[in-house]
C-alpha cells in the first residue's frame, strides 16, 4: 500500500474509499466490508452522511486491527460553536465506537469557523484525533480563516479531478506542505470526463479503464483519493492503479484538461446558509 506523508509527519494511505451518498441501510456496511476485504485501508465518512455507524460495523466485522484502518469523519457546520464542536467530536467517536479518528474535518467554511478549529486542535492534543484539517476551502477561503489558526491544517480536501485541478490553491498549499484530498476524483461519474478522449486514448495503451488512468493521475499529482463506488467491480478497479505510471507528457496532457470549474462553488454568495439550512444532523440522535 502506498501512503502519503502528512505535515504533522502522520501517513495516510494514499487511496481510500469514500461514502458520501451511501445510505445507512445496510448499504455502506456492505460497500465498506467489500473495500476493506478488497485491501482498501483508508474511509472516508462525515457526520452529514448519517453513515458512521455502519462504517464503524463494517471496521469491526472486517478482523483487521484498528490501527491498520485509517478512519476521517468531518464535522458538520451546525455544530461550530466550540462547545458544540466538542460534544460532536465525542458523538462521532460514540457513533463510531472509536478511541480515536485519524483525520477530522471542519467540513464547510462558513460559521464560526475559528471556534471550530479550536476544538479541534484540543481534540488533537487530548489524542481523540490524530490529524486535523479542513474541507472546501478555496484560496479565499483559506486566506480568510487559515492565517488566524494556531496551527496550519494537515490537509484540504476539495474538488478536484482533471477538470478541477485547483491550480491556483495548490501554489498556495504547496509551500506549507497542506495536502490537498480529492473529492469528487472520479467527477462524481462525470460522463463526459469518463469518457474524455485524452483520458481514453491513454488508458487503451495502458489496458486500463478511464477511472483507473483519472485516480492515477491524481496520485502522481500527489493528491489523496477515495473514489466511491456501490459496485463490487468498480471498488476493485479503482483500486488497481499501481501497477503503471503516466509519462511526464501523459501528465502534462491530463493537466491541459483543467478547466478551473467544478461542479460546486463555495466562494458563491449564500452557498454557507443553503447548507447551514440542507438538514439537520441531529434529527436522529
Ligand atoms: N468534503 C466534501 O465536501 C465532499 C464532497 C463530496 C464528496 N466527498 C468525499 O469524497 C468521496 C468521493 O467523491 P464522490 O463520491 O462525490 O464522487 P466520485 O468518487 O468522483 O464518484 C462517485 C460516482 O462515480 C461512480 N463511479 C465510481 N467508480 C466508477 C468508475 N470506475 N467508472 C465510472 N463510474 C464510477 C459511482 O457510481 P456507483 O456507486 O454506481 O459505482 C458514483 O456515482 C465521497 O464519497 C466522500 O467521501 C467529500
Amino acid at each position: 500500500m502506498e501512503f502519503m506523508k502528512l505535515n504533522d509527519r502522520n501517513e495516510i494511505p494514499a487511496i481510500g474509499f469514500g461514502t458520501f451518498l451511501i445510505p445507512a441501510d445496510g448499504s455502506t456496511y456492505k460497500a465498506v466490508k467489500t473495500a476493506l476485504d478488497l485491501g482498501i485501508r483508508h474511509i472516508d465518512t462525515a457526520v452529514a452522511y448519517f453513515n458512521e455507524q455502519e462504517v464503524s460495523q463494517a471496521v469491526k466485522d472486517s478482523g483487521i486491527e484498528r490501527e491498520d484502518i485509517w478512519i476521517t469523519s468531518k464535522l458538520w457546520l451546525q455544530d461550530y460553536e466550540y462547545e458544540d464542536a466538542k460534544k460532536a467530536i465525542d458523538l462521532s467517536l460514540k457513533k463510531l465506537d472509536m478511541d480515536y479518528m485519524d483525520l477530522y474535518l471542519l467540513h464547510q467554511p462558513y460559521g464560526k469557523v475559528d471556534e471550530a478549529w479550536k476544538a479541534l486542535e484540543e481534540a488533537k492534543e487530548e489524542g481523540k484525533i490524530r490529524s486535523i484539517g479542513v474541507s472546501n476551502m478555496t484560496p479565499k477561503l483559506w486566506n480568510k480563516w487559515v492565517p488566524d489558526f494556531d496551527s496550519i491544517p494537515s490537509v484540504n480536501q476539495v474538488e478536484f479531478n482533471p477538470y478541477i485541478q485547483q491550480k491556483e490553491l495548490k501554489e498556495i498549499l504547496k509551500p506549507l506542505n497542506v495536502k490537498i484530498q480529492a473529492w469528487g476524483p472520479l467527477g462524481r461519474g462525470n460522463v463526459d470526463l469518463l469518457n474524455d478522449s485524452v483520458i481514453l486514448e491513454i488508458a487503451e495503451k495502458y489496458g486500463k479503464n478511464a477511472g483507473q488512468v483519472i485516480l492515477r493521475f491524481e496520485n502522481q499529482e500527489e493528491v489523496i483519493v477515495f473514489p466511491k463506488s456501490i459496485k463490487p467491480e468498480r471498488i476493485k478497479s479503482n483500486m488497481e492503479i499501481f501497477d503503471f505510471k503516466l509519462t511526464d507528457d501523459e501528465m502534462d496532457r491530463i493537466r491541459a484538461l483543467d478547466t478551473g470549474k467544478g461542479s460546486h462553488d463555495p466562494d458563491a454568495p449564500g452557498v454557507g446558509e443553503m447548507l447551514m439550512n440542507a438538514f439537520d444532523v441531529h434529527a436522529n440522535d
